[in-house]
């Protein structure tokens, strides 16, 4: 059994200050949002794993495909000693990548969710002997300090959750992401590509209602943290298609016109009757916008790799 070690970087309330904070702001404004990180309690958690699996969640099994066939040559491209995975997940896909990292000497996942690095951490430890595993509870989008473990680096993000940032969100990212790195370093960056209105829309409304849990999650998630009354049936799932943007919009809308009560906040929200709150976006890539972004940021596109059908690819960038 090799070594976990889990830090929280954030002290205890942070989590709590800050989903305060979000929710005040989401649902103050116009129209109302809410940052889909707050999802991703252990309950949303499980419930992402079950879409990972849906007929009609194509990405992940798209993504798995192209990191099986191309593992040994982002090994070699790499030479990783330290991967660090921003949005880890279960970090299903990732051990193919493990795998054939030979020289591996410390895996660091990185995730808002507690629970689901535990249970991938303690997993992967005990499946490579000599690995060092140490799980970051950590926001993504703020500052990371990482443990001082030996380069070269590689930054894997994975799941197309980059596609998730707004834009400016995005190009702050990536330059945050260019900081982690020393030149030469490398970036493994899954993102899910522009394709058919039809397929994109399924994968985020699925037959067995997944992802409508899954969206309707959040509104739990800020009853049992803040006290508030959300009737999550009250709210019905809606995923579309923004054709201009070229992302899905994930939304929650109100099915009557409905007052809801937000104790830690002394807060009272209004939804009128078809009201919508923004829950999502999953922006779709292209090639020549992915290699501009990356470039932007310091970090220039290498390898382009998509499966068999052209619906997901991942790049392997390097920082200059
Ligand atoms: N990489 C996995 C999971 C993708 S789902 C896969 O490809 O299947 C997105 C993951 O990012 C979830 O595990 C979620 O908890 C995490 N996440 C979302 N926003 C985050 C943030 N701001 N900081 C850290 N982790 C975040
Ligand atoms: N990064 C994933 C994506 O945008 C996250 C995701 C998949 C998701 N399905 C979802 C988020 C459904 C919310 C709802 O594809």
């Amino acid at each position: 059994m090799s070594p976990f070690r889990l830090t929280r970087t954030l002290p205890e309330d942070a989590t709590g200050a800050a989903l305060r904070a979000d929710v005040r702001a989401g649902l103050t404004g116009s129209p109302k949002t809410l940052p889909p990180k707050w999802f991703y309690d252990a309950r949303g958690s499980e419930l992402f794993e079950e879409i990972t699996a849906l007929p009609e969640y194509y990405p992940t099994r798209a993504e798995r495909e192209i990191l099986l066939a191309r593992a040994d040559e982002i090994a070699a491209a790499s030479g990783a000693r330290t991967l660090v995975e921003l949005g880890s997940g279960s970090s299903e896909k990732t051990r193919h990548l493990i795998a054939a990292l030979d020289g591996l000497h410390t895996y660091v996942p990185v995730d808002v969710s507690e629970s689901a690095l535990t249970g991938a951490g303690q997993a992967l430890a005990a499946e490579r002997p000599g690995l060092e595993v140490h799980a970051l509870v950590a926001d993504f989008t703020a500052e990371l300090a990482l443990p001082d473990t030996p380069g070269p680096r590689l930054v894997a993000f994975l799941g197309g959750t980059v596609g998730n940032l707004l834009p400016a969100e995005r190009s702050a990212f990536l330059a945050s992401v260019r900081a982690l790195l020393a030149p030469g370093d490398a970036l493994l960056l899954g993102t899910d590509l522009v394709k058919d209105e039809r397929t994109l829309v399924r994968a985020y409304d699925d037959a067995a209602g997944v992802t409508a849990a899954f969206n309707r999650n959040v509104l739990n998630v800020v009853n049992r943290e803040l006290g508030a009354d959300f009737d999550p049936d009250a709210f019905a799932h809606v995923a579309v298609w923004d054709a201009e943007q070229e992302w899905i919009e994930m939304r929650l809308r109100s099915r009557t016109a409905q007052s809801v009560k937000i104790p830690a906040l002394e807060l009272v929200v209004d939804f009128a009757e078809g009201e919508e709150l923004r829950t999502e976006v999953s922006a779709k890539f292209r090639q020549e916008g992915v290699r501009a972004e990356l470039a932007a940021a310091g970090l220039d596109l290498t390898r382009w790799w998509t499966d068999g059908e052209g619906r997901f690819a991942l790049s392997l960038s390097v920082a200059r």
